[in-house]
């Protein structure tokens, strides 16, 4: 049932560019500029009248609401304030009629996600659901959703779910920017374009598995890791660090690369390996300066860049190139390096990849 790979997280990852066009397919049609989903469309007027909306969502389904958060901002000119709902639930949010609440979850069961929603209900709020597993607690609790179409995760680490839940965030910033006049129609439609191309420029990625392995063999031995990116990148930094931490038991910590001069530069020696999204759209130069004060504190350097990058080339121990897409939708190829090189470490460790400690697929208990 894993298909010939020898966990289900790696079939996961492989799984992505599939995963990601079933998520658009019949959603989009990029040479008409038009972005079909009945849930939005039935309930546009609740989004184009908000005063914000709030993602709420636990571990990776968070940091693709905060992917979200960047893309509705700059897509579509909405307030968005994301939020973990164990924090929401419990502290007297202010919720009014005049919010949209959107909750993301792979499974559909996570306790704290589903109390969120809950709330947010009892105070009106209209709220819309992303999920992937069909019928599940939180698809039926939502007023009106999109799903993902990933298939099953059964990897307790999250992979495809995080890169659909993106895919489908996309698709909704774009749609309200079509709506709301955010974005041309001719911008629009390029980035219909450019979306399309990301599930065969994932399966060029696919093929840096090896070199994700070399990487791997390199810091698999590391007590700590630090991972840095700025803009639509900062969350991947954050997702890039959490999955090394739950299957490679490795402390690691994402940060956006702008705040390390404000702490965790004082962690920096030459036994700390520091993995930095560095593409060449999104504040390039501020980032190679962040790399170039690692390097001069003989922090050990993995950098993820753009192809044909020769900046960060000359600096770095090792760089991963990323094909070329718009800015916004870097998130979707830059975490893939960061999986491979995360499930390469765990099974070099002899780690339960797909079932790692104190860990469950889904978390019904708060
Ligand atoms: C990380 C992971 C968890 C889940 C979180 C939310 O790899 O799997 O952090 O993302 O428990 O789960 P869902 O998305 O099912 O609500």
């Amino acid at each position: 049932e894993k298909g010939g790979y020898d966990h289900f997280m790696l079939k996961e990852i492989y799984e992505q560019p599939k995963a990601i066009r079933d998520t658009y397919r019949g959603r989009m049609l990029p040479n008409e500029g038009l972005i079909r989903m009945s849930g939005i469309d039935d309930n546009m007027s609740k989004f184009l009248n908000a005063d914000r909306i709030i993602i709420v969502a636990c571990g990776t389904s968070w940091h693709a609401g905060l992917v979200g958060e960047y893309l509705f901002e700059d897509m579509a000119r909405i307030p968005v304030e994301v939020e973990y709902a164990s924090e929401f639930r419990y502290r007297n949010p202010i919720i009014t009629p005049k919010d949209v609440v959107i909750a993301i979850s792979q499974s559909g069961e996570t306790a704290d996600t589903l109390a969120a929603i809950k709330l947010a209900k009892s105070k009106g709020a209209f709220v819309f659901g992303v999920c992937n597993v069909v019928g599940s607690s939180i698809a039926r609790e939502t007023h009106a959703g999109a799903y993902t179409h990933a298939g099953p995760e059964i990897g307790v680490a999250s992979t495809k779910a995080f890169t659909t839940q993106i895919t489908v965030l996309s698709l909704i910033a774009l749609k309200l920017a079509q709506a709301k006049g955010t974005l041309s129609k001719s911008a629009v439609n390029a980035y219909l374009q450019t979306l399309q191309q990301i599930p065969n420029q994932v399966e060029t990625l696919l093929k840096t598995n090896e070199q994700a392995k070399e990487i791997a063999n390199v810091y698999k031995n590391a007590k700590n890791c630090l991972y840095l990116g700025r803009g639509f990148n900062f969350p991947v930094a954050l997702e890039g660090a959490l999955k090394l931490k739950e299957i490679s038991y490795i402390h690691a910590e994402g940060y956006p690369a702008a705040e390390m001069k404000h702490g965790p530069i004082a962690l920096i020696d030459e036994n700390m390996p520091v993995f930095v999204i560095a593409t060449s759209k999104g504040h390039y130069e501020k980032v190679v300066s962040n790399i170039q004060e690692i390097k001069s504190r003989s922090g050990k350097i993995v950098a993820v860049v753009t192809e044909g990058d020769e900046t960060v080339k000359e600096i770095a121990d090792h760089v991963i190139e990323i094909p070329d897409t718009e800015e916004a939708f870097t998130p979707l190829l830059t975490t893939i390096p960061l999986q491979l090189l995360s499930y390469h470490i765990a099974v070099m460790l002899g780690k339960n990849v797909d079932q790692p400690r104190n860990l469950a697929k889904s978390v019904t208990v708060e």
